[in-house]
């Protein structure tokens, strides 16, 4: 009898615990981030903040002086990224890209030009 009551106060607790989470709005939504491995730099927080500037730096250096093949390349970055079934950074609000910036309302026109699929699908479903 004390043990089921434990038991459910402890469930309560696990039930308030995740509402209140829930509520919180700084919890990322549910992302497929692919493949794994070490991200191109290793603190994922100082990446959610800083990677649209790693981006356009590479991209400046690669536009105006012709520097190709640099750590933060997008393509790089789909490689990684694109959902393990997709193959994609785009497509649903799990896939990496888009499914974070659905959240934090971003838009993104990168992928009009750039590959928004893991190269290795590409390849194979030609
Ligand atoms: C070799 C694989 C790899 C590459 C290349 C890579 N990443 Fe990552 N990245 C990861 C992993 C693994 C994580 C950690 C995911 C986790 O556990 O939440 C991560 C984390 C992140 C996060 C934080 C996610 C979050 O939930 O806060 C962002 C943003 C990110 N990466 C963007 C990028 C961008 C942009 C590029 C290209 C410039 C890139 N990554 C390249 C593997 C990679
Ligand atoms: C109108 C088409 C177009 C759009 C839109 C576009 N790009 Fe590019 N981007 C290019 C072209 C073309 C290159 C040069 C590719 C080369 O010469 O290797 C390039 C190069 C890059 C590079 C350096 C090379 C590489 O593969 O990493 C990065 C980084 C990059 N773009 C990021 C972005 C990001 C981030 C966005 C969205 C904010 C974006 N681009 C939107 C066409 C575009
Ligand atoms: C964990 C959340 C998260 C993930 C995952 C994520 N982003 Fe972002 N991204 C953001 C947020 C938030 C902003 C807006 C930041 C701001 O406005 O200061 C942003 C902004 C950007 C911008 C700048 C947009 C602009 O118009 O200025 C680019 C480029 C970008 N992200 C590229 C990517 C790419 C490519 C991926 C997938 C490899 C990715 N992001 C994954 C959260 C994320």
């Amino acid at each position: 009898m004390i043990m089921a009551r434990r038991l459910t106060a402890f469930l309560f607790s696990m039930f308030f615990a995740a509402a209140v989470h829930a509520a919180d709005n700084s919890p990322v939504p549910h992302l497929d981030i692919g493949k794994g491995g070490q991200c191109v730099e290793p603190d994922h927080t100082l990446m959610r903040k800083t990677h649209m500037n790693l981006l356009k730096h590479q991209r400046d250096e690669t536009m105006r002086k012709g520097i190709r093949g640099q750590k933060y390349s997008l393509a790089e970055c789909v490689e990684c990224h694109a959902g393990q079934k997709t193959n994609s950074v785009l497509g649903s609000n799990e896939a990496f890209c888009q499914g974070c910036h659905a959240y934090a309302a971003v838009k993104l026109d990168c992928f009009e030009c750039h590959a928004n699929k893991r190269k290795v699908t590409a390849e194979a479903s030609k």
